[in-house]
């Protein structure tokens, strides 16, 4: 066995860079479809989905983006503070004792069930101003918000209230697949069920990524999309629009080594080499979010080639083969997810390797890693 040079790394080595323009051009495309009298309601929670929240979010609000929706406060604040004009929902059932925060920040909260309702209306009375709310209907998500059922008589609650202005009426899709439209169609006609829903009095907001990409006929008031704006699940021609992603997550070779056949590598010596070759060692680990399912079967990309992960991911390195003779030496560039010469590795490859989806692939890249920000 030999070793190459080794480079050493003072910080964690992996980084992401998030290409701007192209969330620009994602916009773009999707605010092409949508009839202009519904809004998007770009949604930016959890750190926009891995990508940072702040720079996405002033990114879209420079191409006319208008509401954003969070899940908690504390995002919403940090929204306000760069972004005084935009519009901000926060979906997760916020603390009534943040009333006077939201009000003086002009934040609309979801309003979850009648009770929540009743103490945000009791907090916000106690406060100077009014806070404008929307609610969520449980239409068969079984998650947050007010049964379908009830939801009329929630609203009717509300109406002589001074100081909690319920203007907005959402609900959120279980199941949107084409090849069973019943499933979100029940969703649609509970809603329908609701007279004020029906009457179109209040703002109606239902779809994300998904049902705005196959169902024009309930873009309502307005859409909640995200992951089609980072550039997943609207990737195919002949769809209403297609997006690209935005994110590339990178790192560098630390050392490469040659190695004789039959060379065991890794915890547990679980990959031995079928023949002689070059294992690279990177600069990732689970601890950054590179999922320990992708041992043995995840690749990466280096000088331009597809090179398989071998052996077990460790907390903070990995280990490839990319193969003999390869010229790979310390300090390459190594793709993680993103694109290298003609090949690319994109966030819903690596999700099926590890049983997931890409929301949770994006998500569980380390926040501490450095983002670099483009075009
Ligand atoms: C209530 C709600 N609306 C909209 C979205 C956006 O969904 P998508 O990223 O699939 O567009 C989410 C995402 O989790 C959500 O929880």
């Amino acid at each position: 066995m030999s070793t190459g040079h080794t480079l050493s790394l003072h910080h964690g080595g992996a980084w992401v860079e998030v290409h701007l323009d192209t969330l620009a051009d994602n916009i773009r495309a999707v605010r092409a479809v949508l009839p202009s009298c519904s809004d998007l309601i770009f949604v930016v929670k959890a750190s926009a989905y891995g990508h940072g929240l702040l720079p996405i979010a002033e990114a879209a609000a420079n191409v006319g983006v208008k509401w954003f929706g969070v899940a908690y406060l504390d995002e919403a604040v940090a929204l306000r503070k760069i972004l005084p004009e935009a519009k901000i929902l926060v979906m997760g059932a916020v603390d009534a004792r943040n009333a006077e925060l939201m009000i003086r920040h002009r934040l609309t909260p979801v309003i979850v069930s009648a009770e929540h309702g009743a103490l945000l209306a009791e907090a916000a009375g106690k406060c100077v101003g009014t806070l404008e709310a929307h609610l969520k209907v449980d239409s068969g998500m079984g998650r947050l918000g007010v049964s379908w059922q009830d939801a009329e008589a929630v609203l009717k609650d509300f109406q002589t209230d001074a100081s909690l202005n319920i203007r907005g009426l959402m609900t959120h899709f279980a199941t949107v697949e084409p090849s069973r439209p019943e499933l979100a169609s029940k969703q649609v006609e509970r809603m329908l069920n609701i007279p004020v829903f029906k009457a179109g009095s209040l703002f109606r907001h239902a779809s994300s990524s998904r049902a705005f990409l196959f169902h024009p006929e309930w873009d309502f008031d307005a859409v909640r999309a995200g992951i089609s704006l980072y550039g997943y699940g609207a990737d195919e021609d002949g769809l209403r629009f297609k997006t690209h992603p935005i994110l590339e997550w990178k790192t560098r070779v630390m050392q490469v080594k040659q190695v004789p056949a039959d060379f065991p590598v890794g915890y547990y010596s679980s990959w031995r080499s079928p023949a002689p070759t070059e294992i690279a060692t990177i600069a990732v680990g689970y601890a950054d979010g590179f999922k320990r399912l992708l041992s043995n079967r995840g690749h990466v990309l280096i000088n331009g080639r597809r090179c398989g992960v071998v052996g077990r991911v460790s907390m903070n390195w990995v280990t490839v083969d990319v193969g003999a003779d390869s010229g790979v030496k310390a300090g390459d560039e190594v793709v993680l997810i993103g694109r290298q010469g003609h090949e690319s590795i994109w966030a819903d490859e690596v999700a099926g390797l590890c049983s997931t989806i890409a929301y949770e692939v994006l998500t569980s890249i380390n926040p501490a890693a450095e983002r670099v920000y483009l075009g």
